[in-house]
């Protein structure tokens, strides 16, 4: 395939802003998404184990896990579409053409989300007091648990697929013959793909800092739950990170030759010493986990390793699909609209900050509150500029629309 055809396969309109406003965006959001992810998967296996525990410990994270996943895949469902809009917008000759060439599974991706979704909540239904009473229906969890992985081997498919054009053509027309149903999953790299999903266990143990830090917030019962999750957290940042190495290590030695490059780049070392920064610093902040806002510290330094990888990540495709096959994702042709490209900024920093700082206060004060929680004026106040604030931007919203329109 070359850089011609690949050019020819853009849309003409152009990009509304410059490419590499895209590009950053994508990176940063699928950071975000994967983040979600990994703390969704995390969190549903540590509720499989623990539901079968006899430690009332293990019971009690279990249920506090279950309901961290259930959020965590709406989270990972937010976040997901954010990329998808930046991937479609710069990559769309690559994006397009994979999605195509595996259509039944794109479409299929929506059903087996949401059959993986209703069978954790079946879980859910059916243990509502997990923390004391005997799992029931474990099997609808394994089945949410597989079906996830579906859907993000799917997701994986077609990034990778992307990245090799040159095959497309015997993807499409395998011996000439043209196979146009889109029924096969083509390209795939299980080594790459482990490396993502097993980056779930550093990513969750992250997580348990962050949630025993919370915890002490709440009542002095908690103590002895609060000092049994240490040595669980510290456990398995320590084989979360052997595990990232790894399988890290393994994905670079199964590179393609075209992208073998990447294996000794100094992304890798990048990324490799964000991960293992983030492995041992629970163990540099010793006590210091338990002051003030520490405990949050490792979870943070998490979301800033996987930014770090994702940008990795991302210069593999951009040199790839540049160094290979001549095809440069930031020469995309502006065609500047500055309504919807100050509208996307105004709404992300206004409404996220506000509408997101007022839901997440609320959520946070609520969490720390023993019996009914009453929120103070001040957020209330907050709460009703959040309303007030959705009701101008929909206002503002067809007002434009309608002007355009009527010109
Ligand atoms: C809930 C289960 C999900 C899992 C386990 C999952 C997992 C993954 C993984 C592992 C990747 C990286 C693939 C690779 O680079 O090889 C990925 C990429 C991606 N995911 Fe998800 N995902 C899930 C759901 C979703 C959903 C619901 C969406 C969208 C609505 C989504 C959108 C994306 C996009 C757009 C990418 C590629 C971004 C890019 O290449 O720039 N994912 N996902």
């Amino acid at each position: 395939m070359d850089a011609a055809m690949l050019y020819a396969l853009r849309d003409p309109a152009g990009v509304p802003s410059h490419p590499l406003v895209f590009l950053v965006l994508g990176v940063l959001t699928w950071a975000l998404h994967i983040a979600a992810v990994q703390v969704m998967l995390g969190a549903s296996a540590l509720t499989l184990y623990g539901a079968f525990s006899r430690n009332p410990y293990w019971r009690r994270l279990a249920a506090a896990m279950l309901s961290t996943a259930k959020v965590a895949v709406s989270v990972a469902i937010v976040l997901g579409v954010a990329p998808l809009l930046f991937v479609q917008v710069i990559y769309d000759p690559f994006w397009y053409t994979a999605n195509v060439l595996s259509a039944r599974w794109v479409i299929g991706f929506i059903v087996i989300l949401i059959v993986a979704y209703l069978a954790m909540y079946l879980f859910y239904y059916r243990n509502p007091r997990l923390a004391t009473q005997p799992v029931r229906g474990a099997w609808h969890l394994v089945i949410s648990l597989l079906l996830m992985l579906v859907v993000g081997w799917i997701m994986h498919v077609l990034s990778y697929q992307m990245l090799l054009p040159e095959q497309w053509m015997s993807w499409y027309a395998p011996n000439g013959q043209i196979d146009p149903s889109g029924k096969s999953l083509h390209g795939y790299s299980v080594t790459r793909f482990s490396f993502f999903i097993l980056l779930s266990v550093a990513v969750v143990a992250a997580w348990l800092f962050a949630y025993r830090r919370y915890l002490m917030g709440r009542n002095a019962e908690d103590a002895g739950y609060i000092a049994w999750l240490l040595p669980l957290a510290h456990r398995l940042m320590l084989v979360g990170g052997v595990l990232a190495v790894a399988s890290g290590a393994l994905w670079l030695a199964t590179l393609p030759e075209k992208m073998a490059w990447f294996a000794t780049s100094a992304w890798i070392w990048v990324s490799a010493a964000a991960l293992l920064a983030t492995a041992f610093f629970p163990r540099l902040l010793g006590h210091k986990l338990d002051q003030s806002l520490w405990g949050y510290v490792p979870f943070a330094l998490g979301a800033v390793a996987l930014i770090v990888v994702g940008t990795a990540r991302e210069a593999l495709r951009y040199f790839t699909l540049f160094g290979s096959h001549g095809y440069d994702a930031l020469d995309y042709k502006v065609n500047m609209d500055w309504y919807s490209t100050s509208l996307f900024f105004i709404t992300f920093a206004v409404l996220g900050g506000v509408i997101l700082g007022y839901l997440l206060t609320v959520a946070w004060k609520a969490g720390q509150t023993e019996g009914v929680y009453t929120p103070s004026r001040a957020i209330t106040r907050l709460g009703n500029l959040s309303i007030g604030l959705l009701v101008l931007w929909v206002v503002q919203f067809f007002a434009v629309g309608f002007y355009v329109w009527a010109r």
